[in-house]
């Protein structure tokens, strides 16, 4: 499996429009702003494959992306974020909602996080869910470029540690989109999970 094959499939405003369900798709979660559409651009060596933007609440739509036949990426509207206006806010967590809870073909979950404020409780209730649900989960602590790095190791080991009491299948990075930190990594975590 080869993440730079990826080519965008749909913009899905629901799960309705997804497509069929089968095979196996790696979702992209976490906060409005926290990096995710960065992430995947990172990941698949394209630069603007996802949208990205200084404004929190770009992505509102369920965006994919095809890895493979049967393998997709998959970009979610982030959570969190207050400035935007409510109806449209219901419409697309709804969307993430629905997504998470229904999504048959969802195998792994990447959680993101901004290195500088983790585990919110949004982040929180998200990562216990994924446990609960057995789903494994990498959280990729982002804009890892944002701190020294002292401050960055001590913030992966504080997660990690609160992680681990969730004794789930958990793994925990710091990432950094500008300075590409982790993403062989991550690469390959989320490679393992397309074989799987
Ligand atoms: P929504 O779609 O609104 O939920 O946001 P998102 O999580 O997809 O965030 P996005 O990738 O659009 O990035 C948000 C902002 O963070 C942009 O201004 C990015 O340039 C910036 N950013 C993302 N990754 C990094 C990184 O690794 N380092 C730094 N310094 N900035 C980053
Ligand atoms: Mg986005």
């Amino acid at each position: 499996i080869n993440l730079q094959k990826a080519t965008f499939t749909i913009s899905a405003p629901d799960i309705r429009s997804l497509p069929a369900e089968g095979g196996i798709e790696v979702a992209f979660a976490g906060r409005s702003n926290a990096g995710k559409s960065s992430a995947l651009n990172t990941l698949t060596r394209q630069k603007s494959l996802a949208r990205t933007s200084k404004t929190p609440g770009r992505t509102q739509l369920i965006n994919v992306f095809e890895i493979a036949e049967n393998k997709r990426l998959v970009d979610l509207p982030g959570y969190g974020f207050a400035k935007v206006p409510l109806e449209m806010k219901k419409k697309w967590q709804k969307a993430l909602g629905e997504y998470l809870q229904k999504r048959e073909s969802l195998k792994g979950l990447v959680v993101l996080m901004d290195i500088r404020h983790p585990l919110k409780d949004l982040d929180m209730d998200l990562i216990q869910w994924a446990a609960d649900s057995e789903l494994p989960v990498l959280a990729l602590l982002t804009k890892a470029d944002k701190l020294k790095q002292g401050k960055r190791n001590s913030e992966v080991l504080q997660v990690r540690k609160k992680l681990a009491a969730l004794n789930a299948d958990i793994q925990v990075m710091a990432f950094s989109s500008l300075k590409r930190t982790g993403v062989e990594q991550a690469n390959n975590i989320i490679c393992q999970w397309f074989e799987d």
